[in-house]
C-alpha cells in the first residue's frame, strides 16, 4: 500500500495515534516540533532583503510552547488583541517584538498598547481620531486596503470594498490631515487581504501596498501581510507554494522600492497558517456508523467545537484512518457529535473502510484549529501534545475539565 502522508513525513516519530488518544483523551491535537521549526525557517529565509522581519500571526495557534519555539526561531509576532499580546509576552516575546494589528478596538485597548510600548496599527479614520486624542504626538501604523482581495472562502477575504478591513487609498488626504492635527508620526503601513493565496495574487497585493507607501515620506516599515497558502490536498499530491519564486520576486520588489524611497525601510510579513497548519494533526474517535438513505456517516467526537473550519468555510482537510482494515475507497461523510446538521468534517469523502473504535487523523489542523475551538454543547476543549525534535512526547495543554467550563459563571 502507498504510504500515508504522515508516514511519508514521519509525523508521529514512532508514536501510535491510538495510544496517544488512550493516554491523553479523544479528541487530541498533536503537533510536530520539527515541522513547526521548518516552517518558521522557510518564512525567515523567504527573501534575502536584509531588513526583513517575520511576525507570526499568533491567532493561528497561540499555544505558549509553540510561541516560545517561534521566538527561539527568531520570529516576531502579530497580535490582534490584548489577550494575544499577553500570551505572546508570557511566551517570551518582548513588547518590541509585537505588532498589534487592531480592528475596531476600544480606547482602553489602545491604551494597553501605548502603555507597554507595543506598536499599534489602526484601520479606520475614526480609530485614528480616537488615538490622536488619546496619545497626541505618538507613533502609529495604519492598515490600508488597496482593493485586491483573495482567499479560500468569502469569510476570509479582507481586501476590497466588501470587507470591513483597512483604509481605502481615497482617504489618504483625511489621514494626512489627522496626522497633522494630532502631530502623529506614521511609522508604518500594513495590509492583509486574505488567506490561502497563490504567489501572483500575493505579489499583486504587495505592488498595491507599495503604491500607497509612496504617499508617505517618513515610513520606517511596510508590512506586507500574511495569507501564504499551504497544500491541504496532500493526498492528491498538491504542491506547496513556490517560495523560491515568491522570495526572489519579493527581493526585487523590495530592493527596487527602497531605492526609489530613498530611506532605509524594514519589510515585514505576517504568516499564520503557513507557520502552524502543517505541524498539527487532530485525532478523533469513530463512535458510530450509520446509513441514512444514500449517505453513509461515520459519527465521531470531532465536532465543530473542536475544529470549525470545515463547517465555517467548507474547508478541506485530508483524513487518515488508523486501523488495520483494507478495502476499496468508498464515500463516507465524517460528522461530529454536536447537535447541528452543519457539524461535519467531510462530506462523501472516499475513504478506506471505517468501523466503530477507529481513530481518524485530520491533517493540517495546526492553524485555526484549537485557536477557534469552543465549549459549545459543553464539550471540553481537547488536550494538546507536542512531539519534540528527538521524538520525546510532552503534553502542552491539558483538556478542559467540566469544572473549567462552569468556572466563570456566578
Ligand atoms: N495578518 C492579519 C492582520 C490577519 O488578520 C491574519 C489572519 C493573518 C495575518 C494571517 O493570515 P494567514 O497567513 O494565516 O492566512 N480562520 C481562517 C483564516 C482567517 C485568518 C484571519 N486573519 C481559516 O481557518 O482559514
Amino acid at each position: 500500500m502507498k504510504p500515508s502522508v504522515t508516514e511519508t513525513i514521519n509525523f508521529y516519530q514512532g508514536h501510535d495515534p491510538a495510544t496517544l488518544v488512550a493516554t491523553y483523551g479523544s479528541p487530541l491535537y498533536v503537533y510536530n516540533e520539527n515541522i513547526f521549526r521548518q516552517r518558521c525557517k522557510d518564512m525567515k529565509n523567504l527573501t534575502s532583503y536584509p531588513n526583513f522581519r517575520v511576525n507570526y500571526a499568533i491567532k493561528a495557534n497561540t499555544n505558549l510552547t509553540l510561541l516560545g519555539i517561534a521566538k527561539e526561531e527568531g520570529l516576531h509576532a502579530d497580535v490582534s488583541s490584548p489577550g494575544e499580546a499577553i500570551a505572546a509576552l508570557k511566551a517570551g516575546f518582548t513588547p518590541d517584538d509585537l505588532f498589534f494589528i487592531a480592528n475596531n478596538i476600544s480606547a482602553e485597548e489602545m491604551s494597553f498598547a501605548i502603555e507597554r510600548g507595543i506598536t499599534l496599527s489602526l484601520d479606520s479614520i475614526s480609530q485614528l481620531e480616537t488615538y490622536g486624542k488619546l496619545n497626541p504626538g505618538g507613533k502609529i501604523a495604519l492598515r490600508f486596503n488597496g482593493g485586491v482581495g483573495g482567499g479560500h472562502h468569502e469569510n476570509v477575504i479582507t481586501g476590497g470594498d466588501k470587507t470591513k478591513f483597512g483604509i481605502r487609498a481615497v482617504f489618504i488626504p483625511e489621514v494626512k490631515a489627522l496626522l497633522d492635527k494630532y502631530n502623529l508620526q506614521l511609522i508604518g503601513i500594513n495590509h492583509h487581504f486574505g488567506s490561502q493565496n497563490p504567489e501572483e495574487l500575493y505579489l499583486a497585493g504587495v505592488e498595491e501596498l507599495l503604491s500607497i507607501a509612496r504617499h508617505f515620506e517618513n515610513l520606517e516599515f511596510i508590512d506586507l501581510g500574511g495569507g501564504f497558502s499551504i497544500p491541504y490536498h496532500k493526498q492528491k499530491g498538491e504542491a506547496p507554494m513556490n517560495l523560491a519564486y515568491l522570495g526572489q520576486t519579493l527581493t526585487k520588489y523590495l530592493t527596487d522600492f527602497t531605492k526609489e524611497y530613498g530611506k532605509p525601510l524594514t519589510y515585514m510579513i505576517e504568516p499564520g497558517r503557513y507557520i502552524s497548519a502543517e505541524c498539527g494533526v487532530l485525532l478523533g474517535t469513530v463512535h458510530s456508523i450509520k446509513q441514512n438513505g444514500e449517505t453513509k456517516f461515520a459519527g465521531t467526537d470531532l465536532g465543530f467545537s473542536v475544529l470549525v473550519r470545515t463547517t465555517l468555510y467548507e474547508a478541506h482537510h485530508d483524513i487518515e484512518v488508523y486501523n488495520s482494515s483494507e478495502g476499496p475507497l468508498t464515500p463516507i461523510s465524517i460528522v461530529g457529535n454536536q447537535c447541528e446538521s452543519g457539524d461535519y468534517i467531510a462530506k462523501s469523502r472516499p475513504l478506506p473502510p471505517i468501523k466503530e473504535g477507529d481513530i481518524l487523523g485530520i491533517l493540517d489542523a495546526g492553524a485555526y484549529g484549537y485557536s477557534m475551538s469552543s465549549i459549545y454543547n459543553h464539550r471540553p476543549r481537547p488536550a494538546e501534545v507536542l512531539i519534540k525534535k528527538d521524538g520525546e512526547l510532552i503534553q502542552i495543554r491539558r483538556r478542559d475539565t467540566y469544572e473549567d467550563m462552569l468556572a466563570n459563571m456566578l
